[in-house]
């Protein structure tokens, strides 16, 4: 087989690649920041490419008109359904013919740049694993021999009740030096929780210890700097999961472990190199040093734990979904690649509650404690697979809900992740049936005179999660579409901006002269689907618990802070409540990590709840069909809604 040198700009990285590689395989090989929501299904077409044809001097290659395959039938179906642009190709289908320079447009790329957020964050309380401890170690004595470190235990002992401690070898390489430094006056930092020496510093040092709480999302890892002596959160920030190139949600991850020898090593590198990254970031950010960073709390989804633990997650694609270990994992930081931090930080990673619900769901419940309340509360954490709980002080049960990513704005005909320049806020006339909407990074409405000149730097580039939400629910009070999530046609709706598209209809919600975004069937009959399974799932522990209806709905998670509550409940996206009791918990998997980072009595409480809760499988429970069945009209076929009003 021939090898062909492939160039990608504009990163310029360049590789050789034999006859029949996938362009995403060689950008994945090659580090290259090229999208893929599908997995390389050829559905999604995140990852498009632009191939270049002719000489490039620069480069030191030609490339002729057949370096890349023709289009195969999952390619020409993509092409003949949605369109590709002129010269365009999916990269997941394209096959390296010969040597080629390809282009990756903006949109196919991965957006990694890290987020800032400010550093707001709920009150924890504090009892933290990691204690400092002075002590003055015997000098060496040529009359009593003996090492370094067990004249350090017996000080410890003697001084602090302290015995029996691990003290790893990277500790122990450091001891030596540390000791003479400080005149052997030095302050030990112990984790209790493990009961390991976690660094030794000269002298009587008085600065705080630091930790890092992680919440290890498919999409998104965000982390908080935290001070341990008061729980401060000195420095915040978010990170593109890198896994993103190696497909969107969950199962597509998982598939590319089966698929590819070696596939989940790769993903393992990719997490852990981000997760180090991100916390070097973090330390400058707040102004210290990464050494004396001494512990790091991660909550994560089933998959991203065994990810990032290194454990092949083949198993939690099949049923009956066995995990590696549901229990809460106590480990060396080192272990799992973080370098920089201090010679001994441990980690430790929430227990997960089941399979398909995971640590995430885990410090979820730690933060928002259903188990504490007499109210019968739903939370739900919505992401490519939604994790519910419900319950109050008797009883907590959990689930999870194959939601997938079109709550994320992928399989929507304009859906995009959550950027500037995306539709997230969408109001509908209802009697002139025109639209007004808004774009993140721009606090106007569409219809304020100046609001093309505020969106003239980012654009009108597509609509995220939120915003598509909040259009068809939009589109179902102003009668655009009915029960039955059918969009009328323009006699019908008495709107030309519902447009004939093959046999079904679009809405335009915005158009120039060389482009437009529409609402199509399929987009509404995307968020049907997602939608039912999240009811679904909510209808089902409500069926256990022996409840038709809940005290309270808590929406969990960045995505959860971004829905309106009256849309979701508008599509049926959730049980009908009172509007007043449905509300934002924020980042509360982050908030929990925390907790759990800053007060070591809650890593027992959590221990003991997820213990306690009850797993209920939605993918073997029969009556999940009836419910997400029941549960594809708008809001619902039969379950009554009587806080939405006549
Ligand atoms: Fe190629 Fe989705 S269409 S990765």
């Amino acid at each position: 087989m021939t090898d062909h040198t492939v160039i990608f700009m504009p990163s310029g990285k360049r590789g050789t690649f034999a006859t029949g590689t996938p362009v995403l395989s060689a950008a994945r090989s090659l580090g290259v920041d090229l999208d893929s929501v599908c997995g390389g299904r050829g559905i999604c077409s995140k990852c498009q490419v632009q191939p270049g044809e002719g000489h490039f001097p620069k480069l030191g290659v030609t490339v002729s008109a057949d370096a890349l395959s023709c289009m195969n039938a999952v390619e020409r179906r993509y092409d003949e359904k949605r369109g590709l642009a002129p010269g365009r190709r999916l990269g997941c289908q394209a096959t390296v013919q010969g040597d080629l320079v390809v282009d990756v447009p903006a949109e196919s790329q991965v957006h990694r740049q890290v987020v800032r957020k400010a550093a707001t964050a709920r009150p924890v309380t504090l009892d933290p694993a990691t204690l400092a401890f002075t002590v003055v170690v015997e000098e060496p004595d040529m009359d009593a021999p003996s090492g370094d470190l067990e004249r350090l235990r017996a000080a410890l002992t003697r001084d602090h009740n302290l015995s029996d401690l691990t003290v790893p070898l990277e500790v122990l390489r450091g001891l030596q030096t540390t000791l003479r430094a400080g005149d052997w006056r030095v302050t030990v930092a112990v984790n209790l929780d493990t009961k390991t020496v976690a660094a030794i510093n000269p002298g009587d040092r008085q600065a705080p210890l630091y930790g890092l709480a992680i919440d290890l999302g498919s999409t998104t890892v965000a982390a908080h700097l935290c001070d341990l002596s008061t729980g401060d959160v000195l420095a915040s920030g978010g990170i593109m999961n890198p896994q993103i190139r190696f497909g969107e949600d969950l199962m597509s991850r998982v598939s590319y472990a089966m698929m590819n020898p070696g596939g989940d090593r790769d993903m393992t590198a990719a997490v852990r190199d981000a997760l180090g990254d991100l916390a070097r970031s973090l330390a400058e950010d707040a102004g210290i040093a990464a050494s004396d960073v001494v512990e790091a709390v991660i909550v994560c989804n089933p998959v991203m734990h065994h990810l990032l633990l290194g454990v092949d997650p083949v198993e939690l694609g099949q049923a009956p979904f066995a995990l590696a270990t549901s229990d809460a994992v106590r480990l060396a930081a080192s272990d799992l690649g973080f370098g920089g931090l201090a010679a001994g930080a441990q980690a430790y990673i929430l227990p997960c509650i089941a399979g398909h619900v995971g640590a995430d769901a885990a410090a979820v419940a730690l933060s928002e404690a259903p188990d504490t309340s007499d109210d019968m509360t739903l939370i739900v954490d919505v992401g490519t697979n939604a994790e519910l709980l419900l319950g109050n002080r008797q009883r907590v049960l959990a689930c999870s809900s194959p939601t997938g990513p079109a709550f994320e704005g992928a399989q929507i005909s304009a859906g995009q992740r959550a950027a500037p320049g995306a539709i997230e806020r969408v109001e509908i006339d209802p009697s002139t049936k025109a639209p007004r909407f808004r774009v993140i990074g721009c606090d106007l409405w569409s219809d304020d005179p100046a609001f093309a000149e505020a969106t003239a730097g980012t654009g009108i580039t597509g609509i995220c999660g939120s915003g598509i939400i909040e259009a068809v629910a939009e589109m179902r009070l102003a009668g655009l579409v009915d029960a039955n999530g059918l969009i009328g046609s323009a006699e019908q709706t008495g709107t030309e901006r519902c447009v004939p598209e093959g046999r079904t209809q679009s809405y335009v919600l915005w158009q120039d002269d060389t482009r437009r975004i529409c609402v199509t069937q399929g987009d509404i009959r995307a968020i049907q689907l997602a939608k039912s399974a999240l009811y679904a799932g909510a209808r089902l522990l409500m069926d256990e618990v022996g409840v038709d209806s809940v005290d309270r709905v808590t929406l969990a998670g960045a995505f959860g802070a971004h829905i309106s509550p009256h849309h979701a409940m508008v599509l049926g996206m959730i049980p009908d409540a009172p509007l007043e009791a449905v509300g934002s918990a924020g980042n509360a998997a982050g908030h929990g990590a925390r907790m759990a980072l800053c007060d070591r009595k809650m890593r027992l409480r959590i221990e003991d709840l997820v213990r306690r809760i009850e797993k209920v499988e939605t993918a073997v429970a029969p009556r999940f069909q009836e419910h997400f069945v029941a549960a594809n009209a708008i809001p619902h076929a039969v379950d009554p809604f009587p806080h939405l009003g006549p």
